[in-house]
């Protein structure tokens, strides 16, 4: 069995595939670059723009994609569905974070409540699936540690006293949010293979 998956980003393909168990195709392998306006209004609704626009192409696959984020309830859930383009459109995962920080700052939150999502929508001939997961911890108005990618270095688990950026990566492999999803993605795998 392989699955298609509607992101060319390496450490998602390899991620996904550990976790998954099963062989996966990045998109581009077989369609080359497609250009997918992802507008809608959470998470759940932009994975299911990726995989809808992918599996139309692909209609005798099993489609996967999916959309994550970081929301802070004392910045009334920012940056959610925008974390990727947080500091604008094509900004590095290094100018986002910077923005979440500055905006902490405005705030005087030295620490505050945070929370990763990750949605998976999986498009099939047995029709759309979605999953989610969560990781629950606070972020911090610096950033320590270089491990991890994008809002990693400022958020700190719960549970733990250390940034994702300063714990070893396979606690995050563990109890990210991701990992979570895939984890009922591969129930959902399981029923309509
Ligand atoms: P996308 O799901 O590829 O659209 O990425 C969403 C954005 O959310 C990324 O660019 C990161 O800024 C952020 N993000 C999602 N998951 C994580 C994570 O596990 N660690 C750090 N940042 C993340």
């Amino acid at each position: 069995m392989r699955v298609i998956l509607a992101s060319s980003n390496k450490g998602k393909i390899q991620e996904i595939q550990k976790l998954l168990g099963v062989e996966v195709v990045p998109y581009k392998d077989i369609l080359g670059e497609l250009e997918i306006v992802e507008d809608g209004e959470s998470f759940k609704e932009n994975a299911i723009i990726k995989a809808k626009a992918i599996y139309e192409r692909l209609p005798d696959e099993i489609v996967i994609a999916d959309d994550s984020g970081i929301s802070v309830p004392a910045l009334g859930g920012e940056p959610g569905i925008y974390s990727a383009r947080y500091a604008g459109v094509g900004a590095s995962d290094k100018e986002n974070l910077q923005k979440l920080i500055s905006k902490l700052k405005e705030k005087g939150l030295e620490r505050t409540p945070a929370y990763y999502t990750a949605a998976i929508a999986i498009a099939s001939g047995s029709g759309i699936y979605t999953t989610h997961g969560w990781m629950w911890g606070e972020v911090i108005d610096e950033a320590r540690g270089d491990k991890g990618f994008g809002y990693d270095p400022m958020f700190i688990p719960e549970g733990y006293d250390k940034t994702l950026g300063e714990l070893d990566e396979d606690v995050k492999k563990r109890i990210s949010h991701r990992a979570k999803a895939l984890e009922l993605a591969k129930v959902v795998l399981e029923k309509i293979k």
